[in-house]
């Protein structure tokens, strides 16, 4: 209930309008009445000032620079828990015990196979199609492989569905991955860890034995976890927006994974390696930075800037020591793109334009070194953030099917277009 309310005046004419208070973030002004009481819309693209939902999963500070999911912060999630932990936090609200972690790892371990026809589907791309097409239209293409937990309305289904998304979805990347470079698929194994067995499905072979390094899946999991939620992101918008008219859940994840691939959200990591790989050294830095701050060239720097963090990305600065730890792990520390990511970082923290805007290194700028490390190409970046990010659109699609005030999204517009005219015919125009 609000307690606060503000005044708005148009034509002389007052309305009340309620002042919301969350338990943390700005105050939010209550508008949902203005239309019915005063006709008038309100405008904001992008929405840079609109609340679109309530939401108790995460809060991100971003004038501190803190991210917590369900109020953890996010540093001691990444140090002291593993995703699958994480990934009960953020669906159920709170750290499990011991049985209910068991039974959670039981049941996504369950469900990590997909439908073997699915391979069949998987062979109908081009071996060349980016893997993110290929989870697009396979994720997608889970609402006709599962009929059985496809009815939003039935709360156990919902929570089928929620699992099968997560267990599968390491899966499908794997496998969109080994199709892109003519590889057999390689089965989950139950035996590993979440993060394990990803690593084992992307790089085992038939032909020889592969063990997974436990530093490379603690670091891999590390990745998973910093992932794995975000609030109000574009894509978890568009998730709760296609969810919103009722659309099963496959078909709305299969619409988040859509929107992450653009490369203002998502698509960031892989674009940031490329650019990172294209300036090469440190001495063609400034170059770089120059056409950044140039308002006549669309170039910028990927990787770095945030529509809420104005401070800092906290999720960069575990990424960065990540970075350091898996680059020394494997033995190339001196690897040239992390020397050229940290000189650049170094002097546009100390360039006017950048420090005048608040544009920082943000999550995809360190993450795709240590994936390139590990052996990924860039096409599978944006893959494993949509794996990594399906727990969080997930908890967010639970929680809106969930509210009772729940209604289909359906932004109004400001017209600007021609005025009402009679159509001509052909032979007059
Ligand atoms: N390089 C150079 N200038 C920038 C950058 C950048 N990376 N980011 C923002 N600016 C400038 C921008 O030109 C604008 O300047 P001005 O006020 O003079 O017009 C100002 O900073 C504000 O930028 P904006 O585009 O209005 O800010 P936004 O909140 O709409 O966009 C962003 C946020 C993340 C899309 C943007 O910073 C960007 O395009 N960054 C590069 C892409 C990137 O790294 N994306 C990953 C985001 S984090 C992970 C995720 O969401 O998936």
């Amino acid at each position: 209930m609000a307690d606060k309310s503000a005044k708005l005046r148009i034509n002389d004419q007052d309305y009340e309008l309620p002042i919301l208070s969350p338990t943390q973030g700005p105050d939010v002004l209550d508008i949902r009445k203005l239309y019915g009481q005063a006709d008038v819309f309100t405008y904001d693209p992008g929405f840079t000032s609109t609340a679109s939902c309530d939401s108790t999963i995460t809060f991100i500070d971003g004038d501190k620079g803190e991210l917590w999911y369900r109020g953890y912060p996010i540093e001691q999630l990444a140090s002291q828990s593993n995703y699958l932990e994480v990934c009960y936090l953020l669906l159920y609200g709170e750290l499990p015990t011991t049985a209910q972690m068991e039974d959670f790892r039981t049941r996504v371990t369950r469900h990590t196979m997909v439908h073997e026809q699915m391979h069949n589907f998987f062979r109908g791309f081009r071996r060349d199609a980016h893997p993110m097409a290929t989870m697009v239209g396979v994720v997608g293409a889970m609402s006709a492989f599962y009929h059985d937990s496809t009815d939003i309305g039935d709360s156990w289904q919902r929570e089928v569905a929620s699992i099968r998304l997560i267990a599968k979805l390491p899966t499908i990347a794997a496998m969109a991955y080994k199709y892109s470079i003519g590889q057999p698929f390689v089965y989950p194994d139950n035996e590993l860890d979440y993060a394990s067995n990803f690593l084992n499905m992307c790089f085992s072979v038939p032909a020889e034995k592969y063990k997974v390094d436990p530093a490379l899946a603690r670091a891999m999991d590390r990745i998973f976890t910093l992932h794995a939620d975000h609030e109000q992101n574009a894509s978890t918008s568009t998730v709760r927006l296609a969810g919103s008219s009722g659309a099963n859940p496959f078909a709305c994840i299969a619409a988040g994974i859509a929107c992450l691939w653009g490369p203002a959200h998502g698509g960031a990591n892989q674009a940031c390696l490329e650019m990172l790989r294209e300036i090469g050294t440190v001495d063609r830095i400034p170059e770089f930075i120059a056409r950044a701050k140039d308002k006549e060239d669309p170039f910028r720097l990927m990787g770095f800037g945030h529509r809420v963090y104005k401070n800092f990305d906290p999720r960069a600065k575990v990424m960065k020591e990540s970075a350091d730890e898996v680059l020394d792990l494997l033995g190339v520390g001196d690897n040239p793109t992390l020397q050229v990511a940290k000189e650049l970082e170094r002097i546009a923290l100390e360039d006017e334009y950048f420090v005048s805007k608040k544009l920082y290194p943000n999550v995809d700028f360190y993450s795709g070194i240590i994936l390139e490390a590990m052996g990924f190409p860039t096409s599978m970046f944006t893959p494993i953030f949509a794996l990594s990010r399906t727990v969080g659109w997930i908890a967010q699609w639970k929680e809106m099917i969930g509210d009772p005030q729940n209604k289909i999204g359906r932004p109004r517009q400001l017209y600007v277009g021609s005025d009402k005219r009679d159509y001509v015919d052909f032979s007059k125009r």
